[in-house]
């Protein structure tokens, strides 16, 4: 990524970033304002002044934070990405032919595209593979490494969050809007939404994201889901606090790319890491819990924190199969088949419309 110096003494001889030392100072920590930037800032400085203070964990992803999350599918508390791709692994000769030949497959939150790999492996002859990612690093990684594991796929990468009705990221791989629509030789789309992150969106936003997935596949398409599935609640909270800590970095990154893209001066010493599983309706919910009173600077403004105050970061729902069905029929939508691993710890579904 360039980053563009805020201020650089005019005396110093401009050098690019790779002629420069490695232990040389970074004396550009932060961007100068541009349109990615003020979005950033109007985003989060809605979400301080909300009551009690907010943001989205869309801002959890940004290079560092892909990362993380990684590493944090590595980890063995959480078991959620390992019992999702022993699902795939099993089933997805299954899920190949309840999708078809011929598919226009697009992904929501692509990132590394692990899971992809074995559903584009067992899929007879797919026509497109489109991945949509919020994360430009995350997405561009993985298109180079797919697009020479699969060379006859053709792969049409959109930098987007998928929030948003495709409104387009300012990055490389911005796509123009004719990318997302199915070619003539694929017979149907479906849209792939792995890994839970369903689960990110309260009651009414997950229903909306589910309605513009059906419009995006159309009425003779599908969707590929896997979400968590409820379970003893202490299992649920070890997989947000795992003992090697990167959950708690990768929250808390949140705050360190406030400092980097909007000139923020959080202290990281002063908060912490918080994931409890709240009953009802039954979701993990993040917190970033400042340590004590104290004010950060961030965009011009002063934020007040109180201590002990805490800011919600994401939520991570977990269904019921019945749960998820009203979710589903909610959408206009309709479970076609499902799969689950033996402890039914995870499920993924396929989805079509319903009559
Ligand atoms: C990728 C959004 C599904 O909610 O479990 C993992 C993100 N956050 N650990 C999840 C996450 C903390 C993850 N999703």
């Amino acid at each position: 990524m360039y980053r563009t110096p805020r201020s650089e003494p005019l005396t110093q001889p401009r050098t690019t970033r790779s002629d420069a030392p490695a232990h040389a100072p970074d004396r550009t920590p932060c961007l100068a304002p541009n349109r990615a930037n003020e979005e950033l800032q109007s985003i989060v400085l809605s979400g301080l002044l909300h009551k009690p203070k907010r943001l989205p964990c869309k801002l959890l992803y940004d290079e560092r934070g892909s990362e993380l999350f990684e590493k944090i599918c590595e980890q063995p508390e959480y078991y959620l990405t390992r019992t999702e791709l022993q699902i795939m692994q099993t089933f997805s000769s299954e899920m190949a032919s309840a999708l078809g030949p011929d598919i226009m497959l697009m992904e929501y939150g692509s990132g590394s595209s692990l899971k992809t790999r074995l559903l584009l492996n067992a899929l007879e002859h797919p026509a497109v593979y489109v991945p949509v990612d919020i994360s430009s690093s995350a997405l561009s990684a993985s298109v180079a490494s797919l697009r020479c594991e699969f060379p006859d796929l053709t792969v049409n990468p959109l930098c987007a969050d998928f929030t948003q009705p495709f409104g387009a990221l300012p990055c490389a791989l911005r796509k123009p809007a004719h990318a997302l629509t199915q070619p003539d030789h694929a017979r149907r789309t479906v849209v792939y939404f792995p890994g839970s992150t369903i689960g990110n969106f309260a009651a009414t936003e997950a229903v909306r994201l589910l309605r513009q997935i059906r419009l995006q596949m159309g009425s003779t398409g599908g969707a590929l889901i896997g979400f968590d599935l409820k379970k003893a609640f202490g299992l649920i909270e070890r997989a947000y606090n795992d003992e090697a800590g990167y959950t708690a970095a990768f929250t808390l990154n949140l705050l360190q790319r406030l400092n980097r893209e909007l000139c923020a001066d959080f202290d990281l010493s002063n908060f912490q890491h918080s994931a409890k599983y709240r009953h009802d309706p039954g979701c993990i919910e993040t917190h970033i819990i400042s340590q004590r009173d104290q004010h950060v600077a961030i965009a011009g403004e002063s934020v007040h924190f109180e201590s002990g105050e805490e800011m919600l970061v994401e939520i991570s729902c977990k269904y019921s199969m019945q749960d998820f069905a009203e979710l589903a029929a909610a959408a206009g939508l309709r479970m076609d088949a499902y799969w689950t691993d033996p402890q039914n710890r995870f499920c993924v579904q396929y989805l079509v419309n319903s009559p």
